[in-house]
């Protein structure tokens, strides 16, 4: 038996932030970036919260540390807050249902739910059960998973993402596209989470582009912010696969953002899981076929598995080039010793990380080696 259930309240559409009021108790703590803040952005959540008191920890930074969670547990404890808010990126999110998580292990504070609203279309946080939680020193991101970690309730809000820069838009719409499609390959897909990744997909090669260029395409940031949520949907429940794998360990050690560690290796992996082979091969694996779905569902297929998959992977690298993405970690400045010295432990790293379970493919630590040899340079042999 299967089971597919919705834990997160979605609320979505003009008004959504009105649900803010429906917040039980007195005491909120909005956990946020300093960005939302300076911005005044705040004010789009705190204008909810009237009559009730709230505190603010706005020390959130790209790719929360340890150190911080622990500091934000210990405000959180001081405040004792009776809900939690958590608005911004996957960062801001992350950390507030880390620090809930490890609160509550610390049994100091009874289990408090917490509204996740995100300010990126990227991570799909505010529906799943993970967390991503770095450590600095070792250059590792932990992905926390545990059903606790589920907000309550999400709340999708276009206004909160017009400010969103270009960058952030390439980078946040590639990690939606990559959890789409690690989650439609996974070896837990069923037909639910197949409807979500597939609308989410579809979704993305439409209107990424668009809402790259225009902040003010309100439809096209509204339905990428609605893929992201989907997305999120079908991985919280099929997980993801070596392409984060690899990005939690590059993420940490590199400092590339996740979304465009996602991308780069994107092209490299699914050409990888789908182990096409020799001209002559006829017998194609599931991964091969499911992307080859794909690529009908985006209008490039061609009614032939490898066609197909070929021709997703180029439109996945024409997008990228559309947004001006670099393609290569030689690109990012990444200096090519820092690479070599770091390669053999992100292989390590990622056949260790709990993504690699569901992928497609065995992986071996060659394998991953030999994906980040290409994704240095990024000269893609496939094409
Ligand atoms: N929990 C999960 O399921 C999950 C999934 C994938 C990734 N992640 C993690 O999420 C993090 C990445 O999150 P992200 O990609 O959303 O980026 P982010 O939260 O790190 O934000 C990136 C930048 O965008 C800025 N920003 C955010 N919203 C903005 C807005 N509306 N206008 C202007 N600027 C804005 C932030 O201030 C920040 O500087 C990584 O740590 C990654 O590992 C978590
Ligand atoms: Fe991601």
């Amino acid at each position: 038996m299967e089971k597919f259930e919705i834990k997160t309240s979605i609320r979505f559409g003009e008004g959504a932030l009105e649900s803010l009021r429906e917040i039980e108790g007195n005491k909120i703590f909005i956990v946020t970036d300093p960005f939302m803040v300076k911005s005044g952005m705040i004010e789009m959540v705190t204008r909810h919260l009237a009559g009730k008191q709230y505190k603010v920890f706005d020390e959130v930074e790209p790719d929360p540390s340890v150190e911080l969670v622990t500091k934000g547990v210990k405000e959180l404890l001081e405040f004792e807050p009776d809900a939690a808010v958590a608005l911004g990126g996957g960062s801001a999110i992350d950390e507030a249902k880390a620090i809930l998580h490890f609160a509550g292990r610390m049994g100091k504070l009874p289990r408090i739910g917490l509204t996740a609203i995100p300010t990126t279309s990227g991570t799909g946080s505010e529906v799943t059960s993970f967390a991503v939680i770095t450590d600095r020193d070792k250059g590792v991101k932990y992905p926390l998973v545990d059903a606790s970690l589920l907000p309550e309730c999400a709340i999708l809000d276009v206004d909160l993402v017009k400010t969103v820069p270009q960058s952030v838009v390439a980078d946040t719409g590639m990690d939606v596209l990559t959890h789409a499609l690690e989650a439609y390959v996974s070896v837990r897909a069923n037909a639910f989470t197949d409807a979500l990744a597939e609308k989410a997909v579809v979704t993305v090669f439409k209107y990424l582009v668009r809402s790259f260029k225009d902040g003010d395409d309100r439809e096209a940031r509204e339905q990428m912010h609605d893929a992201s949520c989907m997305a999120g949907l079908a991985f919280d429940r099929t997980s993801l696969g070596l392409n984060h794998a690899i990005a939690h360990n590059i993420g940490g050690k590199l400092g590339v953002p996740h979304g465009r560690t996602n991308a780069i290796l994107l092209p490299y992996v699914i050409e990888f899981n789908a182990e096409l082979g020799d001209f002559g091969k006829k017998e194609f694996n599931r991964a091969a076929e499911k992307y080859a779905v794909l690529a009908e569902l985006v209008g490039v297929g061609s009614g032939n598995v490898r066609a197909g998959v070929k021709n997703l992977i180029r439109l996945i690298r024409r997008m990228q080039a559309q947004m001006k993405m670099p393609g290569s970690f030689k690109e990012c400045g990444i200096i090519p010793d820092k690479y070599r010295e770091a390669e053999d432990d992100i292989a390590k790293g990622a056949l260790l990380d709990q993504c690699i379970v569901t992928n497609p493919r065995v992986v071996t630590k060659e394998d991953v080696v030999e994906i980040l040899k290409k994704t240095y340079h990024g000269q893609h042999q496939s094409s």
